[in-house]
């Protein structure tokens, strides 16, 4: 007998291939994970399974615009080439009716590969105007991560809370943990501790408010994320209502982490401010998991609710995720440094080499006549021999004039990313301070896509993920002086082949 699931998941699959019928790519991602058509938000249920690494995301399978949530699934043996999968979950039963929203994944103790979600009403039915019922739920594959059986709630939302969802479970000295995301009666933004010893993951129980964010206008936490690195504990979350602070917090949905001491049983503690998950425009609800070899690394969902990007109007497609980031204890032990995976580098092809080079005085040189494509440049800049006020790595330039941003700025001592001028979608600019330890040699690190630039500072001191929408037309890749030489230490272009297994289409 057909069941309730594999019905929604049929329609689902079949909504998708009818969207990407009418596909556009002058925007499609090339190294980015995307659905085949429909739109996506969060990475959800990062993990390792029979050789092969799982990455869920909450896609929308009717539309390029968020709707009832389901998680779509691509798998791939190396974090480098991906395999489509099938629709992994769908909405099919009466806890998660207007939604499969944010989760996680673990292997249970007996090998099944569990995922928690938040299964999502409407209390109306149809919108959030009556408010919701979030409660977390459990689903168990037994091959692979392919498909699910829901096993139903195992975590309710507490009495008269009005947002609770998005769990993260993790074992910890023979115990499990999650954490969920929860907005309080008194519309505080919280991170609530359960803990379980039930080997079939069905039985939790509250154990303490990890995380209570201090800022009174702060009403939820979104997608909380909590995990040991070095010797800190880090908790990475969205929280919604938080406002722009100087060059922080600057966009509608906003990644920070905090990080502080944290041990079974006791409080998270010496906590450190908010810190940005990412500097740039787009960077939201990320997620980390544990490599087979015990690296932290991270995907985050390039996008936010509040700008609406030119592809969800027209083109049946709509977010994307960034390359996966593996994060390090910074040295003094109070801040994260983030670096794509070595593993994309493997994506890389064509290069170029042009060396130690000086550019005079307000002069540009050509890097590339057209990146139609994804490609990354490494550039490393002599600080200390440049006398340019400015060094600009012009990235899209379009022959109507249209162009992205990356700069190093002498006068403020940042690293801009700047879209004023990037042509569809979100304008304005971002930008991080040079780090201290780059005062003689700045290294940047530029990974761009056919709607994205991300930019690594340094040595991983910060990174900064932005959408951008060039016109159509051939985009060029210019480096340009201002007011003064940059003297080159090194800098090398490369393109990034597809990350896909096989094309759509
Ligand atoms: C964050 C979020 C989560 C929720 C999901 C719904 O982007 O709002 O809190 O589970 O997206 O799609």
């Amino acid at each position: 007998m057909t069941s309730d699931m594999e019905t929604a998941l049929r329609r689902a699959e079949a909504s998708v291939d009818r969207l990407l019928a009418g596909r556009d790519d002058r925007w499609y991602p090339a190294a980015h994970i995307a659905a085949r058509a429909g739109w996506i938000n969060d990475p959800n249920g990062l993990c390792f399974v029979d050789g092969r690494y799982q990455v869920y995301f909450q896609h929308h399978p009717g539309s390029a615009d968020w709707g009832p949530m389901h998680w779509g699934h691509v798998s791939s043996a190396d974090m480098v080439t991906w395999r489509r999968e099938p629709i992994a979950l769908a909405p099919s039963v009466e806890e998660d009716r207007d939604g499969v929203f944010s989760g996680s994944a673990i292997i249970r103790d007996d090998g099944a590969l569990a995922v928690f979600y938040t299964g999502h009403r409407w209390r109306n039915g149809t919108d959030e105007r009556q408010g919701n019922l979030q409660v977390q739920c459990l689903a168990l594959s037994a091959d692979g991560g392919r498909t699910f059986e829901k096993r139903g709630t195992v975590v309710d939302c507490p009495e008269g809370f009005r947002h609770f969802r998005d769990p993260k479970v993790w074992k910890q000295d023979g115990r499990w943990y999650m954490v969920v995301g929860a907005s309080t009666v008194e519309r505080r933004g919280q991170v609530r501790m359960y803990t379980c010893d039930d080997p079939a993951l069905e039985q939790w129980s509250f154990d303490s408010v990890l995380y209570e964010d201090p800022d009174e206008r702060v009403f939820m936490l979104e997608c909380p994320d909590f995990f040991p690195l070095g010797d800190k504990w880090v908790l990475t979350f969205g929280p919604m209502g938080a406002r722009p602070r100087g060059y922080s917090e600057r966009n509608g949905n906003n990644a920070v982490y905090v990080v502080g001491e944290w041990a079974p049983g006791r409080p998270f503690a010496n906590v450190t401010g908010h810190r940005p998950g990412d500097a740039g425009a787009n960077y939201y609800a990320p997620q980390s998991f544990l490599t087979p070899d015990g690296r932290r690394v991270q995907y985050g969902w390039m996008g936010a609710f509040t700008s609406s990007e030119p592809t969800c109007a027209a083109d049946h497609w709509c977010g994307q995720l960034t390359v996966p980031r593996e994060l390090a204890l910074a040295p003094g032990g109070n801040a994260v440094l983030m670096a794509p995976v070595g593993e994309i580098e493997a994506l890389r092809a064509d290069t170029r080499d042009f060396g130690a080079f000086e550019l005079g005085a307000d002069q540009d040189a050509g890097l590339a006549d057209d990146v139609s494509g994804a490609a990354e440049v490494e550039v490393e800049l002599d600080l200390a021999r440049t006398t340019a006020e400015r060094v600009d790595l012009v990235v899209h330039r379009t022959p109507d004039g249209h162009q992205t941003v990356v700069s190093w700025d002498d006068q403020s001592g940042r690293v801009w990313l700047d879209r004023r001028l990037s042509g569809r979608g979100g304008r304005g600019y971002r930008s991080v301070p040079v780090p201290a330890e780059a005062s003689g040699l700045l290294r940047l690190r530029v990974i761009i896509d056919r709607s994205s630039v991300e930019v690594v500072v340094g040595r991983g001191e910060a990174m900064m993920s932005s959408l951008v929408f060039p016109p159509e037309g051939p985009r060029a890749l210019v480096l340009s002086a201002e007011s003064g030489a940059a003297m080159v230490a090194s800098l090398r272009v490369h393109r990034l082949r597809s990350i896909w297994e096989s094309p759509d289409r």
